[in-house]
């Protein structure tokens, strides 16, 4: 399982076979270098997409830890985490279109809460769009239940968010 922000972005941290595909896929440290497809995936998923500048921020920010997977030179997901002292949050969590329903959320969502209990983190915290049923049951698979609303918070779509919540 990997460690904590060691910056060798060439390592692989882990991988997982794609049971549609075959193929291997690969989790390593978003790097500088990832942006533009990372970017483009982004654009191409979300309404709102984070600029590059936002995902600049996350890369240099100690407490923020950014992954993607590969498929060879491929960026198929990616995640944007913060590891802070004694809490976990989910910031951004994307796969492909191309790649969804073959269990990459699930393994990554498996590896970061495996890292927080390696870490003694005990709770993860993260927000959702009430409308995004898939990312609300991949949440409620982990254990995540929902503990508050944030009234409006996707302002321009006037959409609510839910705030989940699970103990490690
Ligand atoms: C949500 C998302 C990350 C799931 O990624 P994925 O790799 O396809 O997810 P998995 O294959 O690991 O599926 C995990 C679980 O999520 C749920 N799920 C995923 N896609 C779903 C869908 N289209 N409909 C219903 N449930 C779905 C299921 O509970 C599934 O478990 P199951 O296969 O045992 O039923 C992906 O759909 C995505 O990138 N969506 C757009 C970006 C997004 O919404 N990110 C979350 C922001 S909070």
């Amino acid at each position: 399982m990997m460690a904590l922000k060691h910056l060798n972005f060439a390592a692989t941290l882990c991988t997982f076979k794609d049971p549609v595909t075959g193929r291997m896929l690969e989790m390593r440290y978003m790097s500088l270098d990832d942006l533009d497809q990372v970017c483009l995936l982004e654009e191409k998923i979300f309404p709102n997409p984070w600029p590059l500048n936002a995902f600049m921020s996350e890369l240099m920010a100690p407490y923020s830890h950014s992954f993607t997977v590969r498929d060879r030179k491929v960026v198929a997901a990616y995640a944007v985490t913060w590891f802070l002292d004694e809490e976990f949050h989910l910031s951004n969590i994307a796969v492909d279109g191309a790649y969804r329903r073959h269990g990459i959320a699930t393994w990554m969502m498996t590896e970061f809460l495996q890292m927080c209990r390696k870490t003694g983190i005990n709770i993860a915290h993260l927000e959702v769009r009430r409308s995004n049923t898939s990312a609300v049951k991949l949440y409620q698979k982990f254990g995540f239940s929902v503990t508050g609303v944030r009234k409006n918070y996707y302002e321009s779509e006037h959409e609510d968010a839910l705030m989940m919540s699970c103990k490690l």
